[in-house]
């Protein structure tokens, strides 16, 4: 649905993407990551027809974005990382006035005004004058104003920044329920955390590059790192559990705490479970034994790790 062929993108003697070559199937939420100056925007901007790539080709719902921008932007909806409200305007006004000018068809503006208030959660603010909404909302605000033409693609530039936790749970589910409607969305973030649980494949920047790129599942799985496992007791002495584990021959703990410690170790379940039976058979009263599961955030680190960055 999003194709990069080879894209550079210079700005004089500075090149801020280079080598660019992605595609993003129909459906995905792709998560763009990357430091400061990476070349997020550059690469949203010119996906969107607003810079001109210095080479290669960007395809979007199988146009060509250089060749036909016109036509290209009727497939695409993007949310800059730049507010450009109209502060004096009402909700409804500020979404009528886009409505307009994106040439929707006069007697079907108000319905999809209402479809998409109501997809953002904004109804009781639909008179509001944008100028008392607070951030999170005026991100919904934007986003609804982006969806209106009923993209099939959408880029939105570091949506997330600036919102506080429950914000971004609410533009989470926004997403996803645009996702179930079918549409594609790139999103790009500097924080790797407000992208974890939501993308379903992300793409790892560094200077102008894309060091790395997949599905989320798929580079978690490769991660290949240790499992870690982290068991909870009460009533015994955290020196008999360290023993008890360091003659089952576990000896990467970590975060030892009173009443609890964290196993390092790539033991298959058998051999999980049969650490704790050996606990139990050793009078340690386990409350609770759990693993941490591997995230973006855990391929985000090895690769970084790994001087890539
Ligand atoms: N119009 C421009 N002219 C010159 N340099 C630019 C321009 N736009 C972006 N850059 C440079 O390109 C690099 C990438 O910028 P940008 O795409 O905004 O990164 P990001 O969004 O990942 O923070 C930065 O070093 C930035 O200074
Ligand atoms: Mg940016």
């Amino acid at each position: 649905m999003i194709r990069f062929e080879s894209v550079r993108k210079e700005f004089g003697k500075f090149t801020a993407v280079e080598g660019l070559t992605l595609e993003i199937p129909q459906g995905e939420i792709f998560g763009l990551i990357g430091p400061n100056g990476a070349g997020k925007t550059t690469i949203i901007k010119m996906a969107c027809g607003l810079v001109a790539p210095t080479r290669g080709r960007i395809v979007v719902a199988d146009v060509d974005v250089q060749q036909m921008p016109e036509i290209a932007q009727q497939h695409i909806g993007y949310l800059s990382d730049i507010y450009a409200l109209y502060d004096d305007l009402r909700v409804w006004e500020y979404l009528d006035y886009f409505a307009n000018a994106y040439r929707m068809r006069t007697v079907e503006i108000a319905a999809r005004i209402r479809e998409v208030i109501g997809i953002v959660g904004l109804e009781a603010k639909e008179q509001e004058l944008i100028h008392g909404l607070s951030r999170g909302m005026k991100q919904r605000l934007g986003l609804a104003r982006s969806i209106l033409h009923r993209p099939k693609v959408l880029f939105l530039d570091e949506p997330a920044s600036g919102l506080d936790p429950k914000a971004r749970m609410t533009l989470r589910d926004i997403l996803q329920t645009l996702q179930r409607q079918g549409a594609t969305i790139l999103i790009s973030s500097h924080i790797l955390a407000e992208l974890d649980g939501l993308c379903t494949s992300i793409g790892i920047m560094g200077q102008g590059k894309l060091v790395k790129s997949g599905l989320v599942a798929a580079m978690v799985k490769g991660l290949d790192t240790e499992r870690l496992i982290q068991i909870r007791w009460i009533d015994a002495e955290r020196d008999h559990v360290i023993a008890v584990l360091n003659r089952l021959g576990y000896s990467r703990l970590s975060n030892i705490g009173e009443g609890e410690v964290q196993l390092q170790c790539h033991g298959t379940d058998d051999e999980v479970s049969a650490v704790l039976r050996t606990l139990v058979e050793q009078g340690v009263k386990v409350v609770s034994v759990s693993e941490h599961q591997r995230t973006v955030q855990d391929v985000y680190m090895k690769v970084s790790r790994h001087g890539v960055m």
